[in-house]
């Protein structure tokens, strides 16, 4: 979950561009870097770890100026140094950068400087973006010109902030897509840029955001926005009342609110540093398994808890369907009893948010006591589920989730799970770089993707109020979309205390048929996928026996949008990773389901974030 900070006025810059990263603490990093520009010289600090770390070396060097850029950067892969931590510099020295997101196609952008005689320092694909936007501005002669031309380049949700060091007073920043966030915070005579309110609350509460495709101009008397192309976009400033508890939750009303916002950000730094598009191939640096051990597996067991299990049920789609190996999920309570079957071909993968679930941590003993590895896809660094991991972690890099009904993490889960899922079908030789390519595209698309799904939030509060007596609901899915029938029952149940169930559609005729009445309202998750006509006719049998139905479709659907009662469109993804997208729906009807019933959203009743007990 990486920060951005940017300061330009009459304060010492390093002061603010610090202490405003320290404000996005909360959100995980494992290194961080400034660049402050005085008297035509960038003066650069990195450092790996804490922001302590920073601050020492600052104690060290000190740096000065009243104009600056800072970040926090969240690795995955082995690039927790120096040399890959933010302020990133072009080749001349002439413009840093700093940013937060997936530049999809830097590969190939990155090959072409190379061939141009460009040497780079890092592995990351922000150093990319900072020798496009010297050669565009060479190319036109102009820093505003050449930042515009270089974006025109980049795909993929980012949020960019530039300088050039013969530009005194002049910062530049872009929101490209909906994965990162940029705002812009109007003080007297000095203004600021942050990746997220909390970073700036303590100088300003006057503040605007950059949509997606828009570009701000930034000087310490005014700030001037336009898109890509240049033309002209006026902003109305806000006013954000926040104390500081507000603050930790990003202006959101509760943190499961934040968290589900927060996907876009979530998914793309599960992703970061882990796919290479162009070889067609995952990263997984963390994982303790050779490619001898993955392709000698015979077996997988899943173990988890709660949302997580749902996460295991997809999982377990996607290893069967990429890497051809069996998969046997199991709760993890029930695996700990019922003597398993384990043996040197078995490999175990735990799944848990917090990395201290008691149901889940006993299952790994148990496999730890055979011999047989366990992967781990955690997301708390350093938890009890990551130290027993013997198979290695693949660390979800979420952030904290604070709500106990998870969301984001869950999604995160998904998108580990896949990645997992590629590099074993990678390993085992069941699929080919155009296949591996093409997955790979689709999962950096997702956090665009779900940022789509978010904008539109108006339909779940009309839903809550339709539904603000509802007793019970039934939630139908197929395939890969059935797991996620039983999260959005699980999601709903636990903050709204609605009683709902998850269903795999076809088992309607053999019993829940029975239910179905003008009191049931009924959500069918129908994408477009090899399952797409049977959840069809799931709808016509509900909507014949009364009921109503809330299908989540593809968008474009027409034909289940002539049956359903209330139709929610998602962008469409390879059917394998529609979970991703065909979940957020369902978690946003359960918030707003929750907020409406007056329900204590965070903090449900009877529930703990991390159930250590059994
Ligand atoms: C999810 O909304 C619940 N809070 C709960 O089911 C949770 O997923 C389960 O307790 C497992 O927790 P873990 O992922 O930390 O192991």
């Amino acid at each position: 979950m990486c920060g951005i900070v940017g300061y330009v006025g009459s304060r010492e810059a390093t002061e603010v561009v610090v202490s405003g990263l320290q404000r996005l603490e909360y959100r995980g990093y494992d290194s961080a870097g400034i660049a402050i520009l005085n008297g035509g010289e960038f003066q650069i600090r990195r450092s790996v770890g804490k922001l302590s770390h920073l601050q020492q070396r600052l104690q060290e060097a000190p740096t000065h100026g009243h104009q600056g850029i800072g970040h926090t950067r969240w690795a995955t892969h082995g690039g927790v140094t120096e040399v890959n931590a933010h302020p990133h510099r072009s080749a001349s020295g002439d413009i840093v950068v700093i940013q937060n997101g997936i530049f999809e196609n830097y590969l190939e952008q990155k090959g072409r400087l190379i061939e141009a005689g460009v040497v780079f320092e890092s592995q990351t694909d922000t150093e990319v973006i900072a020798h496009l936007i010297e050669r565009e501005t060479r190319a036109s002669g102009d820093f505003l010109s050449g930042f515009r031309r270089a974006l025109q380049q980049i795909r993929g949700g980012n949020a960019i902030v530039a300088m050039h060091r013969r530009q005194p007073g002049l910062l530049l920043a872009a929101r490209l897509g909906n994965a990162g966030g940029i705002v812009i915070g109007l003080g007297e005579g000095e203004n600021f840029i942050a990746s997220d309110i909390p970073a700036i609350l303590d100088y300003t509460q006057r503040v605007i955001f950059l949509e997606d495709g828009e570009i701000a101009i930034v000087t310490a008397e005014a700030v001037r926005c336009e898109r890509l192309d240049g033309t002209p976009v006026s902003k109305q400033p806000q006013t954000i009342r926040w104390d500081p508890v507000a603050a930790a939750k990003g202006g959101y009303k509760h943190f499961m609110q934040k968290e589900i916002f927060e996907q876009p950000r979530s998914i793309t730094d599960t992703l970061h540093d882990r796919i290479d598009v162009e070889g067609g191939r995952v990263i997984l640096d963390d994982l303790r398994l050779s490619d001898e051990q993955l392709r000698a597996i015979d077996k997988i067991y899943i173990v988890a808890c709660g949302t997580a299990w749902h996460a295991g049920l997809v999982a377990k789609f996607l290893i069967e369907a990429l890497a051809r190996v069996r998969v046997e999920v199991d709760y993890g309570s029930e695996f700990r009893y019922r003597d398993p079957i384990l043996d040197e071909r078995t490999l175990m993968i735990a799944i848990t948010q917090s990395g201290e679930t008691v149901d889940t941590l006993v299952p790994m003993e148990l496999a730890r006591q055979a011999g047989v590895p366990c992967l781990g896809i955690v997301n708390v660094v350093g938890s009890q589920a990551a130290r027993l991991s013997d198979g290695g972690v693949i660390y979800l890099n979420a952030g904290p989730e604070i709500a106990v009904a998870s969301t984001k993490v869950f999604t995160c889960m998904v998108v580990a799970a896949a990645l997992f899922a590629l590099k074993l079908g990678e390993v085992r030789g069941c699929l080919d770089r155009a296949t591996l390519r093409t997955y790979l595209q689709a999962l950096l698309a997702l956090p665009n993707q779900v940022g789509t799904i978010l904008q539109q939030t108006a339909i779940y509060e009309q839903l809550a109020e339709r539904y603000r007596h509802t007793r019970d609901m039934l939630f139908l899915g197929r395939g890969i979309n059935y797991p996620i029938a039983l999260e959005g029952a699980l999601k709903l149940k636990e903050i709204s205390y609605i009683h709902a169930e998850g269903y795999p559609a076809g088992e309607m005729k053999h019993g829940p048929i029975a239910l179905i009445d003008e009191e049931m309202p009924v959500v069918c998750i129908a994408v477009r996928d090899h399952v797409y006509d049977k959840m069809l006719s799931n709808v016509e049998q509900v909507k014949t026996r009364g009921g109503e139905v809330i299908a989540i479709v593809n968008q474009g659907d027409s034909a289940v949008r002539s049956k359903a009662d209330v139709v929610i469109e998602v962008p469409e993804t390879l059917p394998l990773l529609s979970p991703v997208l065909t979940v957020v729906p369902l978690q946003l009807l359960s918030y707003y389901c929750a907020l409406r019933r007056g329900a204590d959203v965070d903090q449900p009743r009877n529930l703990a974030k991390s159930v250590t007990v059994e």
